[in-house]
Parts: structure tokens; sequence; C-alpha cells
């Protein structure tokens, strides 16, 4: 059996109770004696996050909160910094939805990912509803993100500059931003964030990535190009939005590590593992071993620094909107009850 033998587990207890002395500061604190370690602060023992999408809808539940407040380390807006949330009409910013996600993880001492400077889909009409010349659009996409890096500076760790800016066959996606633009926006988006806050992560963000193929070979072509341009770029964001009937990414630790060769830092940035409903106890223990091999994935590269599921639980999964028929995706389940994949994470975490 599988990681499972007496020895095995002698060892990891060892590990265990080393790691319980060594570990110091807060979050070793924070749970004395009988409380087991949560997934944040087992990751911290790494030196990385282990952390959650929320968005605004789900935050008066009371029973979520306590959950999402304590067991996680970091926590990404699922909208709340999106264009149509953050710039509803052109100059007018409203920065309410993203405020309230961000006060809430700072009061709970997590880090936060900002989400998403320069995507093609949840646009305002404003943005969409209008052809724009190339000088036009430039200078709305150059106050968009610095007025939204501006507002959240020193308050996330890290952003999405650029999401899903790629096909799955390695072309470039023709957003309203590559029509107009061309493909240097990405090099210009990376820039002017960086001039807005000098010292958050800039990442590009994208899903179907975490293989080695066409379309993670575009962003580790173009990460080539942007570092010999010296162009801001410090991360490569692995959305891992993976279903059980595509199979796992087998070369995803490979991945990660050829973008680190680059000196880039990687995440999985979106993590759920969704399935053909009904689940059924199979399909969840192979939920679990796919949850356990991307965490031991991740920890297995020195620069891959965190994991992010999006959101935890089924009850505020997108998926069963956006995949009509498939769900079941988290490591919660609809009740907040851990699954099979709580238990595989923690024990990869271990
Ligand atoms: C999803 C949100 O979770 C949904 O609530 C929303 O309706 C649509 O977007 N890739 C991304 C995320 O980068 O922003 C998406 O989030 C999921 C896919």
């Amino acid at each position: 059996m599988r990681r499972n033998s007496t020895r095995l587990r002698l060892v990891g207890a060892l590990a265990g109770a080393l790691l319980t002395v060594v570990a110091t500061g807060p979050a070793a604190q924070a749970h004395p004696d009988k409380e087991p370690p949560t997934l944040g602060e087992l990751a911290q023992r790494h030196g990385r996050y282990f952390g959650s999408a929320t968005d605004n809808p789900e935050l008066t539940d009371t029973a979520y909160t306590a959950l999402l407040g304590s067991e996680f380390g970091q926590i990404t807006p699922g909208n709340g910094q999106k264009w149509y949330a953050t710039e509803p009409q052109q100059g007018v910013f409203d920065f309410s939805a993203g405020d309230e996600i961000v006060n809430l993880a700072r009061a709970n001492h997590q880090k936060v990912r900002g989400h998403t400077l320069v995507w093609h889909s949840q646009l305002p009409d404003w943005l969409t509803g209008k052809e724009w010349t190339p000088a036009e659009l430039r200078s709305v996409l150059k106050k968009h993100i610095q007025t939204v890096v501006r507002h959240y500076r020193g308050k996330v760790f890290a952003w999405d500059v650029v999401n899903e800016a790629f096909n799955e066959d390695g072309t470039y996606r023709e957003t309203i931003f590559y029509k107009t633009l061309g493909p240097g926006y990405i090099a210009d988006a990376l820039r002017w964030a960086r001039q807005a806050d000098p010292h958050v992560k800039l990442y590009l963000n994208d899903y179907n990535i975490e293989a080695v193929g066409p379309k993670s070979d575009a962003y580790y072509t173009l990460a080539k190009e942007l570092k010999a341009k010296r162009v801001p770029l410090d991360g490569i964001g692995l959305q891992a939005h993976l279903a059980l009937q595509y199979g796992y990414p087998t070369t995803l630790e490979e991945n990660l590590r050829r973008f680190a060769r680059l000196g880039l830092d990687t995440a999985l940035t979106e993590v759920d593992v969704r399935m053909l409903l009904p689940a059924t106890e199979e399909k969840l223990a192979q939920q679990a071993d796919w949850y356990r091999d991307l965490t031991e994935a991740c920890l297995a590269v020195r620069r891959c620094v965190g994991i992010t599921i999006w959101d935890y639980t089924d009850k505020y999964s997108w998926i069963p909107a956006f995949f009509p028929g498939e769900g079941a995706a988290l490591p919660w389940d609809e009740q907040l009850v851990p699954k099979p994949a709580y238990h595989a994470i923690r024990q990869a975490l271990r």
C-alpha cells in the first residue's frame, strides 16, 4: 500500500514531532496542544502558503467564514478585483468588493493574491461595447492597472497581471487587448504594474498549463523573452482546474522546475478537481490522490511558493454553474465536512 508502511509512518511522525518543536511564531502558537495544525500552518512549515479563493456573497455564511478565516494562510478574491467590479464605469473606480475580502483576510492575518488586472472575461460593458484606437485603449489599460495596483499596494503580495493570454495550441488569444495592441500589451501591463508597486510579485496566470505542452510551452517561451528584455515578471500561476475525466498532468513537477530554472516563482492558483456527477467513493478517492500528488509536486520544487484552492467547499464552487453535470471539485463537501481530498492534502503537507 502506497506511502503507508509502518516505517514511513514512524519517520513521518518523528519528522512531524521535530517540526512541531522547530516551528515558532504565531502560526505554531495559535493551536496549543490538542488542536491539529491547519493546512495553512502545515504549508508554512515548508515555507509555502495554502490558501482559498472566496467571494463576497458567501461572506454572510458564518460557518463558512469561520473555516475560511482559520484554516488558510492566503486568500484570493474570486471576483471582487476583476475589471467589471473595480471600474464599472470608465474612470470610476469601486474597490468595495475587493476591499471587503482584503480587509477580512488582513484581520485573519492571511496573505492576499490579487486577481486579476487584464483578462478578456468579466469586463465592463463600457469597455467591450466600443471600438478603441490603440492609443485610447493603451491609456485605458494603463490607468486601470495603475489605479488598482496603487490602491492595493502593500495589501496584496502578488498580482495576476495578465490572465489567460494564450489558446490551447499556444497561439495568442484574440482578446480586445491583443487585437488592438498586439502581443506587446503583456510586457506593457507588467511594466505599468511594476511602476505602480515596486514590490508586489507580478504573475501571468492560465489554465491547462499544468503539464508540459503547447500552451505551457508558450508561457515558457514568452517568459524567457520577457526576462531577456528585463520586463518585470516574477511568476507563472498555474490555475490547475483539473477534471478526473481528462487525466492527471503527470509532467506538473517537471513543468514547475523549468519555470524555476528561468528564475521564476510558480504557484498553483485556482486548484479544483472536478468530476462527472454523481460523485462516488471511488472518484472521491481518485480526487484525493490528485490533490495529494499536486501538493507534493509543489513541495518538491523550491520556487513553487504556494497552493490556492478555488474556494474550499463544494457549497460555493463555480464548477456546477460552468460545467453542467460536473462538480464535487473541492476538499470540503457542501456541508463543510472534509472529504478524502482534505486528508490527502494534510498527508502531503506533513
Ligand atoms: C470564476 C469565478 O469563480 C466565478 O464566480 C465567476 O462567475 C467566473 O469566474 N479562471 C479564472 C477565474 O481566472 O477568475 C475564474 O473564476 C475561473 C476560471
